[in-house]
């Protein structure tokens, strides 16, 4: 079994463990131009469906958004540890079972129009990708201490809902810990390492975690560091660009893909 590099040609896998079932070859891993970010987060509400439909209605073929794990182990799609902001409700997400956080409200805080918008399992959030023909990239958020189970969620939830023959998930993740679980349970899988910052032992880690790309934050991201990334094969994403300029300028420096919350904005600006 192998794991996918930038290029496609799957050479650094790693084997799987000898309990896993193979897996099918998937089409080689391309970062898009464009990316929405949380769904598309200035449009929409973050991390709901109406968020991917709505990035979809803008023309995107990939979407990022957050999972994290509900108190009784549901992967959902969700930014924070505590509910708070979005739904309005003080309770820890870690502590929440989904049953409940199925009640809760997920799109007033956002905008009257997304009233009714319900925090989505993962499991629908798929369903809705594979409709509107978008590729995720899922970020394992986990809360504190449960990166591997976060990750082992995620990894099952694919396995068991997303079709053989379509390209990605990709699976993201500031997590190292989460990524190496990814990395062993679907390593077909492409996978990103998240960072503030390109960290020092960038290298020794995306190949540890056998990664496709890289995803950095695009405030202070430099020429020099794009040229390095680029110089020893990864793909590279800069997040969270709003600024068409900023987003001309990363594309110049040599960024494959911008993620950001205008997924219409840059588009347009980039042509
Ligand atoms: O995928 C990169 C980006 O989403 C990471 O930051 O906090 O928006 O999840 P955050
Ligand atoms: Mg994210």
């Amino acid at each position: 079994m192998i794991g996918l590099r930038a290029d496609g040609r799957g050479d650094r896998g790693h084997p799987a463990g000898d309990s896993q079932k193979p897996e099918p070859d998937r089409p080689p891993f391309a970062l898009p131009r464009v990316m929405g970010h949380r769904g598309a987060a200035a449009v929409a509400p973050e991390n709901t469906l109406a968020g991917l439909r709505t990035a979809a209605a803008m023309g995107m073929t990939w979407v990022e958004f957050d999972v994290m794990l509900s108190g009784d182990g549901v992967p959902v799609l969700f930014h924070d540890d505590n509910l708070k902001r979005i739904t309005g409700r003080k309770a820890s997400m870690a502590r929440t079972p989904f049953a409940e956080l199925a009640k809760l409200e997920a799109g007033a805080w956002f905008a009257p129009g997304f009233i009714g918008e319900p925090i989505p399992s993962l499991e629908q959030a798929l369903a809705l990708a594979v409709e509107l023909g978008v590729t995720p990239n899922i970020e394992i958020k986990p809360t504190p201490r449960r990166d591997a189970a976060t990750a082992a969620a995620v990894a099952e939830t694919i396995a068991r809902c997303w079709p053989e023959d379509r390209p990605g998930p990709l699976i993201s993740s500031f997590s190292r810990q989460a990524l190496g679980v990814a990395r062993d349970r679907v390593p077909a899988l492409p996978r990103a390492l998240i960072a503030w910052r390109l960290p020092r032992d960038w290298e020794a880690a995306a190949e540890t975690l056998q990664c496709a790309s890289l995803h950095l934050r695009a405030l202070r991201l430099r020429a020099k560091t794009v040229a390095k990334v680029k110089r020893a094969g990864y793909q590279l994403a800069a997040f969270t660009v709003n600024d068409p300029k900023k987003a001309r300028r990363l594309i110049r420096f040599g960024v494959d893909c911008i993620i950001t919350d205008r997924p219409d904005v840059i588009a347009a600006a980039l042509g």
